[in-house]
């Protein structure tokens, strides 16, 4: 008797589990957001209001929180607060205006992240040091989905995935678009690193960088569903940079996707020469890729940064293998439709190229590759690869 009373007790609770909803203060409102998701089930951020926030959110450590965006999130474009007080990332000098971590995360609603971007933009044009911030880091979370947002004009990458696992990103509508001569540079939809089980479907992405990027250690992702527009691609990379750091990417499928006014299509990318890193890209797949209006369809560039005699002299230590290109249709920007460019020294193997139906946007079609021993129904389409 009792015990059914402490569970309908319990249950109770959970249901009515407590709810807050935000008024914007007209000030700053990262305080009372922090304060809120901290103490709450769910945080409301309700239709029509706009909320501003001028100060950094440490929103870490939440457990069994749902924010519910159904406003708008704004970040004000004080560039001298955020370049001396956002936080700071090691990895590519990143810095973001939010830290979501914890675990049972859900941040979803019919709202917006709006990063004010444009003023960002403008100062990058004459300052191209100037830190930008991302607009949100999914910091080491377990078990987090962001579903059904809009984001918009991010200063920087719009998102970031740091040490989590277990992550989910369903219909958000990513758009960058600047109103002056300046451009939107290195807004990448998302970028992944030190992370586990990510999915990443069904998004719209307006954008002037990578679509989607799998930076150090990501493993297991799936992508999928994604139309980007603008963009350099869906891209592994680049890896192997850093001396001494040993850079893994694995088992990753990337489908179903529409790419449009690209630099590249799908696209994998590894440091040659003295004194780099060293890493292994394995079990990738790209699938299902329509392309129209784009630079390089697909890509392995095995000598990133390095010119053809350093990376004869110092092959790439990222080794790459078992890859599959499939299905990638369409048009490209110019004459090449694909280039794929190992380090000599067998240090790509298993490379497979199936059902490529892709014509020139110009000129005849240009299949061109350099040290790999190609597989797969669409091997014919490319001459004897050279070797270096
Ligand atoms: C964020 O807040 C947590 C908990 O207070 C703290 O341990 C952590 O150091 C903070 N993180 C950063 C990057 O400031
Ligand atoms: C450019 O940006 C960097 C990094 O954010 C900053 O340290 C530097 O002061 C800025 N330079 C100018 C001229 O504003
Ligand atoms: C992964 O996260 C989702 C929430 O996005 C959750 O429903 C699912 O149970 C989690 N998977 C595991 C294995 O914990
Ligand atoms: C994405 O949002 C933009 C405005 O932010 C809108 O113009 C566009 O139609 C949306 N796209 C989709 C597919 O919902
Ligand atoms: C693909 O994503 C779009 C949103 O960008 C969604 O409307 C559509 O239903 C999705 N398609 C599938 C097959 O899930
Ligand atoms: C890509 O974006 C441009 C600029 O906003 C737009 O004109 C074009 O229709 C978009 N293309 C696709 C395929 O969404
Ligand atoms: C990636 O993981 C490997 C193996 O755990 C580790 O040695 C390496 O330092 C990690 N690299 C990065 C960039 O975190
Ligand atoms: C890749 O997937 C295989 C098969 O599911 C699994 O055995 C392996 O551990 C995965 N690799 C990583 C690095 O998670
Ligand atoms: C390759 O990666 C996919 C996920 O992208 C996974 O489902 C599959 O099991 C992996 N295969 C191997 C042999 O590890």
């Amino acid at each position: 008797m009792f015990r059914l009373l402490y569970v309908l007790l319990l249950t109770l609770l959970v249901a009515f589990g407590q709810r807050c909803t935000l008024t914007p203060s007209g000030g700053d409102d990262g305080p009372q957001f922090l304060a809120a998701a901290a103490s709450c089930d769910t945080v409301v951020i309700p239709v029509g209001e706009e909320f501003n926030i001028a100060t950094r959110m440490n929103m870490t450590g939440l457990t069994n929180t749902h924010i519910n965006l159904e406003g708008t999130i704004r970040f004000q474009p004080d560039i001298s607060y955020w370049t001396g007080n956002a936080f700071f990332f090691d990895f590519q000098d990143s810095i973001t205006f939010w830290l979501l971590g914890g675990e049972n995360i859900v941040l979803s609603g019919s709202g917006t992240l709006d990063g004010a971007g444009q003023a960002w933009y403008d100062a990058f044009a004459s300052n191209s040091s100037l830190l930008r911030p991302i607009i949100l880091t999914v910091y080491q979370a377990k078990n987090a989905l962001v579903e059904d947002i809009h984001m918009v004009n991010s200063p920087m990458w719009f998102n970031l995935v740091y040490e989590s696992n277990n992550v989910t990103y369903s219909n958000i509508n990513i758009t960058a678009v600047s109103t002056s001569k300046n451009t939107i540079a290195n807004t990448d939809g998302w970028d992944i690193y030190r992370s586990d089980t990510v999915v990443i479907r069904d998004s719209t992405i307006l954008n002037g960088d990578d679509c989607v990027s799998f930076k150090p250690n990501t493993t297991n992702v799936l992508v999928s569903n994604l139309s980007c527009n603008g963009s350099h691609g869906v891209s592994v990379g680049s890896l192997g940079q850093y001396a001494g750091i040993f850079d893994i990417v694995e088992n990753i499928t990337a489908t179903d996707i529409s790419m449009s006014n690209a630099e590249n299509g799908a696209r994998i990318k590894a440091w040659a020469g003295s004194d780099v890193g060293s890493g292994i890209v394995k079990n990738i797949t790209f699938a299902n890729f329509e392309v129209s209006n784009v630079d390089n369809p697909i890509v392995i560039d095995q000598c990133y940064e390095t010119s053809s005699s350093q990376c004869s002299e110092f092959p790439s230590n990222t080794f790459i293998e078992d890859v599959w290109f499939n299905d990638v249709f369409g048009t490209s920007s110019g004459a090449t439709v694909a280039s794929l460019e190992c380090s000599p020294d067998d240090r790509c193997s298993n490379i497979n190229v199936n059902d490529l139906n892709l014509k020139a946007g110009k000129g005849t079609a240009k299949y061109e590759c350099q040290n790999i021993v190609l597989s797969g129904n669409s091997v014919d389409l490319f001459p004897d690869c050279t070797e270096t």
